[in-house]
Order: structure tokens, then sequence, then C-alpha cells
């Protein structure tokens, strides 16, 4: 295997807190163990674009505490196609870079697949998404700090909520996967949670009303889980003021806030480790491996097991809302 002397590091898809973390980590580590590395900035797009610039110990200094990232992100068409990342390769020979670093979610690590299965070059991926769907890992960067961000909101929608005895549907990110609506709902005492895994024949909001909403409590927080599908937050406040005109409704949007804001410690410890681990591994001779964390333990996940298998949630964290918020 060709000896690697420069890295190359992106980040792509949607930011998370976290990744400034990770691409500090990933750059410190190469240049202890004698690396050059190169930015690549505007994720995949500036891969084709040769948009390239060296990073240093200096230039990372500062950013552990950043939300989003220092070397911006995108969603790459370009990327999707075999002239894009024909482009790309020929960028990273120009550039001299041996080995890539890619922080993303689950389109950017199977873009990351698509090009590693076409040229030799060793990829390692780190799992960079607010919505922790990313199968092999208990926890992506980004995740705990959204989580808490939903938190602090919704603590205070409970507060307008109570005050008016009003139901609230609060929409939260999480695209096809309903961890950060599942365990934000029992982080703030939520009355129900709409998530995508629990699609059932029962039908969740008839559930919410006829079991969940006690008939002491005037006002109910519920979380919906963005759903392109069946239309979220607003298809099920719809739903009520039709079938259940006796309640008073409003719907919340949290949207892109949940993207931002300082990374937590969790985020920044796990960037931290995950980012080492990734020049280790490269170190190690691996190539095509997702970094992971397994009960608290740095575990090397490969590329098309983590973004192929569907990570599944826990059917106790669904007990565990339903008997608390009775
Ligand atoms: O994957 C992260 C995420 O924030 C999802 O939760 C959400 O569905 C999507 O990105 C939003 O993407 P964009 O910022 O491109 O609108």
């Amino acid at each position: 295997m060709k000896e690697i002397k420069t890295i190359g590091v992106l980040t792509s898809g949607g930011d998370a807190p976290g990744m400034n973390a990770a691409i500090r980590a990933v750059t410190r580590t190469a240049i202890y163990n004698g690396w050059k590395v190169m930015g690549i900035y505007r994720g995949y797009e500036g891969l084709i674009a040769g948009d390239f610039k060296e990073l240093t110990t200096e230039s990372v200094s500062n950013t552990i505490q950043r939300g989003g990232t220092i070397l911006k992100t995108a969603r790459s068409q370009e990327f999707m196609t075999a002239e894009g990342r024909q482009k790309s390769f020929d960028n990273l020979v120009k550039f001299g870079v041996d080995a890539l670093i890619v922080i993303g979610g689950n389109g950017s690590l199977a873009g990351a697949q698509d090009f590693a299965r076409e040229y030799d070059i060793p990829i390692i991926g780190l799992p960079g998404t607010i919505d922790n769907d990313l199968y092999g890992t208990d926890s992506t960067i980004g995740y705990d700090t959204a989580l808490n961000t939903i938190v602090e909101c919704v603590d205070k929608i409970r507060d307008t909520a109570t005050s008016h005895d009003r139901i609230f549907f609060v929409e939260v990110m999480g695209r096809d996967a309903g961890f950060l609506a599942q365990n934000s709902a029992i982080a703030v005492g939520a009355e129900a949670a709409i998530i995508p895994e629990d699609k059932t024949d029962i039908d969740q909001l008839e559930q919410f009303i006829n079991h969940g909403k006690r008939k002491s409590k005037n006002s109910s927080i519920v979380i919906v889980s963005e759903s392109p599908k069946d239309g979220g937050a607003m298809h099920y406040a719809e739903r009520v003021r039709k079938e259940y005109p006796q309640y008073d409704v409003r719907v919340t949007i949290l949207g892109h806030l949940q993207r931002g804001g300082s990374p937590s410690a969790e985020d920044r410890i796990l960037a931290s480790r995950l980012g080492y681990a990734s020049i280790e591994a490269l170190l190690e001779g691996q190539r095509n491996i997702m970094i992971g964390i397994q009960n608290g333990q740095v575990v090397y996940v490969p590329i098309d097991k983590a973004i192929k298998k569907d990570k599944p949630i826990d059917r106790e964290l669904i007990n565990v809302l339903a008997v608390l918020s009775i």
C-alpha cells in the first residue's frame, strides 16, 4: 500500500455541531504523526473544484467550541456522477492527497463508498449528523447538541402551552429517523412522540388522544418527527382541528436552529476521539470504514454496513415514554 504523507479532510451534507472539533482532531493527530493536512472546502463540491487549502495546528485553534463547519459544507449533485468523481480523483492526485477523511451523514458516506469502489484511495468516514441515523455507532457528532437544543426550546413551549391549555405539536428534524423525536420527548416529559419507526396499524394520533391525553391534563406536548411522507406536525394539527375541535392546537417547527450552536461537551469529546481514531486507523492500514462508538469504545464499521443497515430504535424508549406520560 502507498505510504501516506498527506491527507485530505472535508465536511459534507448537513452541518452538525462538533464538526469543527472533528476537523481539529484529525488535523492535529495527522500533524503529530508527521503528515500534511489539506482542508477541502464545501464538501464534495470543493473536491471537484479543487478548493483545497493546507490546515495547520494554528488554523484549527479556537474552533472546538464553534458550531457549523469551518470547512463549509454542501450537498453535491455532481459528485453523484462518474464525471464528478473523476474530477475529484484528479484533484487528489494533483494536490498529492493519499487518503481522505469524510465527516458527514448517510448521503455523504454513501458518496464516499462509491468513490472508494472506483478509485484506489483509502477513505475513513466520521459520523457527522444530528440525525444519529448511522448504523454501528451509538451516537453521531452533533446529535447530543441538537437534542439539548430541542429540550431547551420545548421547555419554553411548555410554559405557554400550560398557560393556555393548548396541545402543541412540535416538529423536530431527523430525516427518516426518530432518535431526536423519541429521546427529546422523554427528556421534556412530552405526552407523546410520533416517529417513523413506530408505523404500525395503530393510529399514533388516536392513541395519543384516547389513551395518552390524560383527562386531568389540559395541555400537551407532542413531538413529531419530520416526515415529508405524512406531512409532519402540520398534518397532525390539522387532523385534531377537524376530528377533535374541542382542543386548541398550535404547531412549532423547530427547523434549522436545531443544527446550530456551540457543541455540547459530549459532542466535543466524541468528535475529538473519533477524529483521533481516524488517523490511528489509517496508520493501521485501515480503509473504507466508518469510525463509531459502541458502549463507550471506539469501533470500526465497514462504510457499506453503516449506510445500508437501518439503525433500530430501542423499543424500550417507546415504552418508557408511554408509561411516564400517563
Ligand atoms: O441530515 C441533517 C438534516 O438536518 C435533517 O435532519 C434534515 O431533514 C435535513 O438535514 C435538512 O436539510 P437542509 O439543510 O438541506 O434543508
